[in-house]
């Protein structure tokens, strides 16, 4: 069977970074990625309701919505307005360890209260069509058994959850900010293999600091150091903050690599022409995002698209600098040919 890369490679949810402009210009670099959004608190969407937490370009496309909270009926709602939204999935936070989030009682601390994630995979299926996933960590503070995610694995699954992203480390909720709980609890992907042995009708899909074609290729390709087992999906966050066009090599690779079965057929387009197509795309909705999100805003995805290339920096200077409108940020145009 030939897979394409649809939902093999995804975009990690990342606060203050996936946000539609980001995914926007991966979604032009890299067309067959799954996108997701940042965390949006079900709270604040039920008491503060702004359009805004919906923003999604209709170019993105396969672009997963995920949301924070703990109350089975008020998540259903939520979900329900990101489905008629254009979202594809919806995928609830079991991960973040930050106090906000666990003064709440969502993020990493439901991992402790696997039927109430049950109850809320239970009430949103009732609400919508498109899938409900769960991002989740191995474990929480000093619990490093595997019966411990594995029994809350089997409670969601018991529930008619079919898709997991498991960040393969545990969160320690205290004593540790979220920056460093996304780099001293040790990585253990040992423990992600095992729960896609023992249960192989899931979609397991893993995460945590997989920074290479060469790591993305080893989780997907079955071997003997994990029970001749491959995981179904690989997620990366920060690595494609810092160079974009990761996403567009993996997928080439992955197509090239006969034992993956993976098709793809995207092509690899230059930045210049990257550039070329996110500005008319950026104009051609701009009298809706304009309410939203600064020209700044707009230009900061573009940051480290010369990743790696001589010029970069003063790329990156340029882009990072103060715009007044559209117009003059697209002195950047200019400015690309020039440099590359
Ligand atoms: C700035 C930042 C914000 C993040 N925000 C979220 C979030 O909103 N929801 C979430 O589930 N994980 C969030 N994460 C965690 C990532 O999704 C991911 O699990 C983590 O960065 C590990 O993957 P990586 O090593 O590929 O970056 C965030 C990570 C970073 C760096």
């Amino acid at each position: 069977m030939v897979n394409s890369t649809k939902d093999i490679l995804r975009l990690a949810p990342m606060m203050g970074y996936t946000s539609a402009p980001f995914r926007l210009l991966l979604r032009l670099l890299a067309p067959e990625v799954q996108l997701y959004t940042e965390m949006v608190s079900v709270n604040a969407v039920v008491h503060h309701p702004q359009a805004h937490y919906f923003s999604r370009f209709a170019e993105e496309e396969n672009t997963v919505f995920q949301l924070g909270g703990d109350h089975p009926k008020h998540s259903a709602e939520v979900a329900k307005q990101a489905e008629q939204s254009g979202f594809t999935e919806i995928n609830i936070n079991c991960g973040c360890p930050s106090n906000r989030v666990q003064n709440a009682n969502f993020g990493a601390c439901l991992m402790r209260d696997p039927e109430r994630v049950g109850e809320m995979v239970q009430e949103m299926q009732k609400k919508v069509s498109i899938p409900i996933s769960i991002k989740h960590r191995l474990g929480i503070d000093k619990i490093i058994d595997y019966e411990f995610v594995h029994n809350f694995v089997k409670t969601i699954y018991s529930a008619g959850c079919r898709r997991i992203i498991v960040h393969s480390r545990n969160a320690w909720l205290e004593g540790l900010s979220p920056r460093l709980n996304r780099k001293v609890p040790p990585l253990r992907p040992q423990l992600v293999y095992q729960l896609k042995k023992d249960f192989p009708d899931m979609n397991v899909c893993i995460n945590g600091e997989i920074n290479t074609v060469e790591k993305v290729l080893d989780h997907l390709t079955p071997s003997k150091e994990y029970h001749e087992i491959a995981l179904d999906g690989v997620m990366i966050g920060r690595k494609i903050w810092d160079n974009p066009y990761l996403f567009a090599h993996i997928q080439q690779e992955i197509s090239k690599n006969k034992k993956t079965s993976i098709s793809c057929s995207s092509p690899i387009i230059s930045p210049n022409e990257i550039i070329v197509q996110y500005f008319q795309l950026v104009q051609k909705n701009y009298h809706w995002i304009k309410d939203i999100w600064s020209v700044n805003t707009l230009m900061r995805p573009l940051t480290h698209l010369y990743h790696g290339r001589s010029g970069a920096k003063q790329w990156r200077t340029s882009v990072t600098k103060p715009y007044s409108n559209l117009k003059e940020a697209e002195s950047l145009l200019t400015l690309s040919n020039q440099l590359f």
